[in-house]
């Protein structure tokens, strides 16, 4: 059978998660001090849904300041973003809106985005209530989750629910 070929960017803060949760989701594997990302990174990944073949085709951006001019490079034609802020950092999730308005205005036009709320084994750190996070995520129509790199909790979860929302094609 045809394999799906899915082009998918990660966007969000420096430090939320992004690459830890690539790592996860195509290594099965976690490290507690990780490099931060520089420019972007690629990985792809291979997943089974309901006997459809999904090829990941992951950008992993990165989310330091100076880096913010090459997003456009990688969200461009990327058919889904995953939008990470970390539920121990408030600001961070201010930024997730910040990043949805640029990929409503410059993403595809039927674009799947879902938001992760990364980190949720850190329950005693918590800033972001999930009540919030996900009616704003409803809002504006986006996939919701809370995950953790660390505990592998809905982790390759999050990748089945887009793979799920993808447009036949
Ligand atoms: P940039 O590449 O700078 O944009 O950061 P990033 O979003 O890729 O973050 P990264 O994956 O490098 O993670 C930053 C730090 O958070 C690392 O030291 C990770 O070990 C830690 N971390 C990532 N995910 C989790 C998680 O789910 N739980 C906990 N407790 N720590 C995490
Ligand atoms: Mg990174």
């Amino acid at each position: 059978m045809a394999v799906r070929e899915v082009k998918l960017c990660l966007l969000g803060d420096s430090g939320v998660g992004k690459s830890s949760i690539v790592m996860r989701f195509v290594k099965d594997t976690f490290k507690e001090q990780l490099e931060s990302t520089i420019g972007a990174s690629f990985m792809a990944k291979r997943l089974v849904v309901n006997d459809n073949t999904f090829l990941f085709q992951i950008w992993d951006t990165a989310g330091q300041e100076k880096y913010r001019a090459l997003a456009p490079m990688y969200y461009r034609g990327a058919e889904a973003a995953i939008v990470v802020y970390d539920v121990t950092r408030e600001p961070s999730f201010d930024s997730v809106k910040d990043w949805v308005k640029e990929l409503k205005r410059n993403g595809v036009s039927d674009m799947v985005i879902a938001i992760a709320g990364n980190k949720c084994d850190l329950e005693d750190l918590r800033e972001v209530n999930t009540k919030d996070a996900q009616e704003y995520s409803d809002n504006i129509g986006a996939i919701f989750t809370e995950t953790s790199a660390l505990t592998a909790v809905n982790v390759s979860e999050l990748f089945t629910s887009i793979a799920k929302k993808l447009p036949d094609v």
